[in-house]
């Protein structure tokens, strides 16, 4: 079977690699034969062994029909979309590992695939080399999946581990998250949430079986976390991770939001350090079900995308029958209105008064004090209250995390 990759990038050159190296194994474990036809890049690339493959016309992947699986790699929303739209048009099946594109594009392509009777799979949009989608689409199917959390972002954990460990700066550790190639082209879209949100709603929709749309989703990043906030809740037993999560309520709709979240150094989640990616799902057959390994780089992306066209290939014929529905209104609840607990570092120039705030407003517990400050952890309540009550109290805010319980 022919395979052509748009898009020579980290992801690309990764699955070219693979295809390559692995293609006796392949062969002989799947009983496929995955031959790569052509590449397509709008730039040079002179004295590279994929050199021969290279096009920077996509009308020659689009009409060459030996070519039956397109494997996209390219990144955004433009072209990737229209060149996506036409290969599945065109009765090609195609694989992903843009999760921009899925996240804001998945049902619309997911309608064409099917009314053309091709597969559109995207292992490798969420958790890099960790099978997920797979997982909660097909071995999980038997559950009804409740909740959902997950560090979905590689370099923003290896960030907040480098703050954690090495008392490194963010800057610093973003650079070097950089230099080791798993940070976006754009950081902002790391750091500031976004990447772990289009994750966060991928698996929302395949879990909850509507398309859920990045722009309804509550993001916040990791930039306002300072060494300050992480040793604070480190001394109170706690470390900081981005956490990406959704849960499905009894009303129906779901809560959905991405934020740093203080989780207990108790927690499986806990312990998932460096570039690592880890997802815990709840099924109420299951209970908690949780996938770990390398949510980026190079090799273990690729891995993922040539899974989804050994997949493709030895089910050519066969529609995968997996996906959502659009999207439903009003399916996305109000953050504010759930329940959660909050620490709060604050200035407590005057200790017996904002003593008494914490204890009598919030709660508090695990109070921490340090150098003219306080930290505490408040009791759980609606998130809105908890603010309100902030808002009023005299308190002089440094930081507010939310505290999870995985
Ligand atoms: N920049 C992403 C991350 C790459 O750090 O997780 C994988 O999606």
């Amino acid at each position: 079977m022919y395979v052509a990759i748009l898009g020579f990038g980290v992801v690309g050159s990764g699955v070219a690699e693979v295809l390559e190296k692995n293609a006796a194994s392949i062969k002989e474990n799947s009983n496929v034969e995955l031959k790569l036809k052509k590449i397509l890049d709008i730039r040079d690339f002179e004295n590279n062994p994929f050199e021969k493959y290279m096009t920077k016309n996509f009308e020659e992947i689009l009409n060459d029909d030996e070519i039956s699986v397109v494997v996209e790699t390219m990144g955004g929303i433009n072209p990737a979309y229209d060149f996506v739209s036409k290969c599945l048009e065109k009765g090609k099946h195609v694989v992903t590992s843009n999760k921009e594109l899925v996240a804001k594009k998945g049902f619309e392509l997911l309608s064409v695939a099917r009314e053309k009777g091709v597969n559109f799979m995207f292992e490798a949009s969420v958790g890099g080399g960790i099978p997920i989608i797979r997982p909660i689409s097909r071995c999980l199917a038997g559950n009804k999946i409740y909740e959902i959390a997950g560090i979905l972002n590689g370099t923003t954990n290896f960030i907040l581990n480098k703050m954690i460990v090495d008392k490194m700066s963010f800057p610093d550790a973003l650079k070097l998250a950089q230099d080791n190639g798993y940070a976006e082209k754009d950081p902002t879209a790391d750091i500031e949430g976004h990447d772990a949100c289009r994750k966060i709603c991928i698996l929302a929709s395949l879990a909850f079986g509507s398309h859920v749309y990045p722009d309804g989703v509550y993001t916040e990043g990791i930039t306002k976390i300072t060494l300050d906030d992480v040793q604070s809740a480190g001394e109170m037993g706690y470390v900081i991770k981005l956490l990406a999560r959704t849960k499905l309520l009894d009303s129906g709709k779901i809560n959905i939001m991405v934020s740093p979240a203080l989780v207990s150094k108790d927690s499986m989640l806990a312990g998932v350090n460096g570039v690592y990616n880890a997802c815990l799902v709840r099924g109420d057959m299951t209970g908690d079900v949780l996938m770990y390994g390398k949510g980026a780089g190079k090799l273990a992306t690729a891995s993922a995308v040539v899974g989804d066209i050994i997949d493709c290939a030895s089910n050519s014929e066969k529609r995968k029958f997996f996906g959502w529905g659009q999207e439903k209104k009003d399916f996305v609840a109000d953050y504010k209105e759930a329940s959660t607990a909050l620490f709060i570092r604050a200035k407590a120039a005057d200790k017996a008064a904002v003593h008494k705030i914490a204890l009598e407003a919030f709660g508090a517990s695990n109070i921490l004090w340090s150098d003219g400050e306080v930290a505490f952890i408040t009791e759980e309540g609606k998130e809105k209250e908890l603010l309100s009550k902030l808002e009023k109290s005299n308190l002089e805010t440094l930081s507010v995390i939310r505290v999870t319980d995985y």
